[in-house]
């Protein structure tokens, strides 16, 4: 008997990479972000809000990070008494409340593992095929964890080595194909 065909939101997500994992192998896959796609294929170029109620069966979440990362710990205390960060959490939090049956919101090392819990699991790239560090962190619901699928040498931090410019955020936050690829193979296999 054939795999069933997922209807899978890619929330926050600009680069394609997760929807076209999950559409490669069948699934109906949609991305969305305030910005355009980077490669072609079904997008909503929007606000997620507008689309999160459509009956999906899973949703993989990338939201931003900027005002509740770690790494960004210095610029905590003007973050909170402007309310970024309170509006950075509510918005995590909404994607985290969804209806939507499996769901998978990825997150770099952030204040939610203290504000909210902690996540279920955290991953390397080097655990997917990608001689990098980089620890990324992933809150589920109705979903496995998940797998090394391909361990490899090298534990290069090439994010924090990348010069400044003005799409190094891009860069920064582009999701890995070999993690993208595991999670449709696991989750959508
Ligand atoms: C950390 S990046 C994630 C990028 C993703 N990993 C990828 O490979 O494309 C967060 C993204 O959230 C998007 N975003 C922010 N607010 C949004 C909203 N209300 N609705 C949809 N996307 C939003 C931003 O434009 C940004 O591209």
């Amino acid at each position: 008997m054939g795999q069933a065909r997922l209807r899978v939101l890619v929330a926050c997500e600009y680069s394609g990479v997760v929807r076209d994992a999950f559409a490669r192998l069948g699934h109906y896959a949609m991305s969305c972000d305030l910005l355009p796609a980077e490669v072609p294929g079904s997008h909503y170029q929007g606000d997620v809000r507008d689309v999160l109620d459509y009956p999906w069966d899973l949703m993989v979440a990338h939201p931003p990070c900027t005002h509740l990362s770690v790494s960004g710990a210095r610029h905590f205390a003007d973050k909170r008494m402007d309310g970024r960060q309170q509006a950075a959490v509510s918005f995590f939090m909404m994607l985290a409340k969804t209806d939507i049956p499996m769901v998978a919101i990825e997150n770099p090392v952030c204040i939610m593992s203290s504000l909210w819990k902690k996540p279920d699991q955290v991953i390397q790239p080097w655990q997917f095929g990608h001689g990098e560090t980089k620890a990324t962190c992933l809150w589920l619901k109705g979903l496995s964890l998940l797998k090394p699928e391909n361990i490899v040498d090298g534990r290069e931090s090439r994010i924090h080595k990348m010069p400044p410019s003005p799409d190094r955020w891009k860069e920064r936050s582009r999701t890995y194909s070999g993690i993208a690829a595991a999670m449709a193979n696991q989750w959508g296999g």
